[in-house]
């Protein structure tokens, strides 16, 4: 283990339900004192008190993280009362499973707010703290979306693979700073993500990871350093075998999409639009 998040402050941004909430739980156990965040009061009352058995400082705010302007100022409050942050963790994230021709552009530009926007927003408010002080972890919790292109979830993936990107520039634009960065690409985790109103159906059908192992692996990797974690760690063979034969990955991925929208009796908007 290289650097350890006990003794740390962490802001972890979404973390009312799923795994935010797991990653918060996971940090506080380690002796993190952690601030926690999103819309959903009540919520945010049953983890701080759970995080605060082990990590009595830690703090909630009620926060709606894609009303962008407001959030330099909620950055300020949450260095000013927590006394720092060491760790932020950019977890807060809406799904959007909508086939594309039933997208409309205001969908595509929220989406993008909350899980790009937000994250950019956060992270520029909070690295001149850690840079001045010569050490911070910035994790971005992307999606294997970002490289697989799942169907029917283009506004989603896209936000993600806007997020990787600036992960990966940014990392290297703060080699030698003391703040490192960290993506997260999860797979299927067993959250609420996928029973949330005004989205398709989920086309995937693997078993879901859990949200407390996901977050146990979140802190392995902020401790030791990598950049990159692959959750459950198969996926990133699947991200090989893509980058190696990428127009024979699409073929599969049609076949695959093509197979189970049968398969669940969903509408196809192309079929219906050519009458
Ligand atoms: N579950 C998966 O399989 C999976 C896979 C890949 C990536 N991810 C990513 O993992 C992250 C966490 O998702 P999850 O699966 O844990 O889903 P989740 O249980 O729905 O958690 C989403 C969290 O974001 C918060 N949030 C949503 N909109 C917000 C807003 N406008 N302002 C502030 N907070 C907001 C929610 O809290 P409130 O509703 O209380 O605001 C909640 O705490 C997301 O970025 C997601 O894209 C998930």
């Amino acid at each position: 283990m290289g650097w350890s998040v006990a003794g740390k402050r962490a802001l972890v941004t979404g973390s009312s339900t799923g795994i935010g909430a797991a990653i918060a739980r996971e940090l506080a156990a380690a002796g993190c004192t952690v601030g926690i965040c999103g819309r959903r009061a009540a919520l945010l009352d049953d983890v701080l008190a759970e995080c605060r058995k082990s990590a009595p400082d830690s703090r909630s705010w009620v926060v709606d993280l894609s009303e962008l302007d407001g959030l330099e100022a909620f950055a300020a409050r949450v260095t000013d009362e927590l006394g720092g942050v060491d760790i932020l963790v950019n977890n807060a994230g809406m799904p959007k499973r909508r086939h594309a021709l039933a997208l409309s552009f205001t969908e595509v530009e929220r989406v993008m707010s909350l899980n790009y926007l937000s994250p950019v927003r956060l992270t520029l408010a909070l690295l001149p703290g850690m840079v001045d002080r010569g050490a911070g972890r910035i994790v971005n919790v992307s999606s294997v979306a970002a490289r697989f292109g799942p169907p029917r979830e283009a506004a989603y993936s896209a936000s993600k693979a806007a997020l990787s990107a600036f992960s990966e520039s940014l990392a290297v634009d703060l080699a030698g700073s003391g703040v490192t960065v960290h993506l997260v690409n999860p797979g299927i985790i067993d959250t609420e993500l996928f029973s949330l109103p005004d989205n398709e159906p989920s086309l995937g059908n693997l078993p879901p990871e859990r949200p407390e192992d996901l977050a146990a692996a979140v802190r392995s990797q902020i401790e030791d350093g990598g950049f990159e974690l692959w959750f459950p760690g198969w996926m990133k063979d699947v991200a090989v075998t893509k980058a190696s034969d990428p127009d024979g990955f699409l073929a599969g991925n049609i076949e695959y999409t093509a197979a189970r929208v049968k398969e669940l009796g969903l509408p196809d908007p192309l079929a219906a639009r050519r009458g």
